[in-house]
């Protein structure tokens, strides 16, 4: 694992990957299988985790487990600790926090619920699930801890309160823990994509006018598709970053330059 020569050699490596049965969670969980790493992915259905994972274990050919959890739940996420401390024997290389909601409204017509429920899952989870990994990843000898934020924590839209909110936060969070485990070989770092194409942007893909807008945005003037995280990912979850901590890779098309 600490062959410079060889950055995305996995094998040994394991890794927890919530949000992991669809979209950017689902492609980052498919590439670090397909570099030799044992995942466990994460979704609140028990059923879709499972399916996702049998679908991965066929494909490379090794083991990947499919866990439910959700993470807005206190008691589910330390559940999915308990899980995941039996299932790799204590020890946890690489986390991803992949799961996100967004509600897209004015401020005058978001319900205190709504904004909370954003929150509560996009940052309170993050939170959550950070705490519950850390003995892991400190075991493990070196750890990775990846927040999947956005460009929406530094850019933003009209509509977009709950949602910019809560990844502005989620940046910080990354920043701090990176201060407060350096010095125990886990290096947190976050990834801001900006927009690809899966659930999370249907409103905005189904509205050929609101794509077309959206894309003005973008001098690569389209929406990525969910492969084109994986290298981010890679490179943040391998030993070849031992000292990239606290940071922020930004793949988004050019629009953070515009
Ligand atoms: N697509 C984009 O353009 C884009 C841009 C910037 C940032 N992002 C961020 O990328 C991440 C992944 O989103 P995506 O685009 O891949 O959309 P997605 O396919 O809708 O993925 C969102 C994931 O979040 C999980 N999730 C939602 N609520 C959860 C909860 N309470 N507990 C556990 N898991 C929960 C879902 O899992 P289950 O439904 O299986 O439970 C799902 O796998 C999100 O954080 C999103 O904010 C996406």
């Amino acid at each position: 694992m600490n062959d410079q020569h060889a950055p995305f050699d996995f094998a040994g490596a394991t890794a927890v990957v919530v949000g992991g049965a669809t979209g950017l969670g689902l492609a980052m969980a498919e590439g670090l299988a397909e570099h030799g790493a044992t995942v466990c992915l994460v979704s609140r259905s028990e059923e879709r985790a499972r399916a996702a994972a049998a679908t991965i274990a066929e494909r490379f050919g090794r083991p990947c487990h499919g866990c439910a959890a959700d993470v807005a739940d206190e008691s589910a996420v330390n559940r999915l600790r308990d899980r995941v401390t039996e299932l790799f024997d204590s020890r946890v290389n690489i986390a991803i926090d992949s799961a996100g909601i967004n509600v897209r409204n004015p401020i005058d017509q978001i319900s205190l619920a709504e904004f909370e429920a954003v929150q509560r899952v996009n940052i309170t989870g993050a939170f959550l699930f950070a705490r519950a990994m850390h003995p892991l990843l400190r075991a493990a000898g070196w750890g990775r801890l990846i927040n999947v934020a956005s460009i929406f924590a530094s850019r933003s839209f009209p509509f977009r309160t709950s949602y910019a909110t809560s990844k502005g936060a989620m940046l910080q969070l990354t920043r701090t823990l990176a201060i407060e485990w350096a010095a125990e070989k886990i290096t947190v770092n976050a990834i801001s994509p900006g927009p690809f194409i899966t659930d999370l942007t249907r409103p905005v893909l189904d509205n050929p006018e609101a794509y077309r807008q959206f894309c003005t945005n973008i001098p690569m003037a389209r929406f990525a598709e969910p492969h084109e995280i994986v290298t981010a990912c890679l490179f943040l979850s391998s030993p070849a970053s031992s000292y990239v901590t606290g940071a922020e890779i930004v793949v988004d098309g050019g629009w953070m330059v515009t």
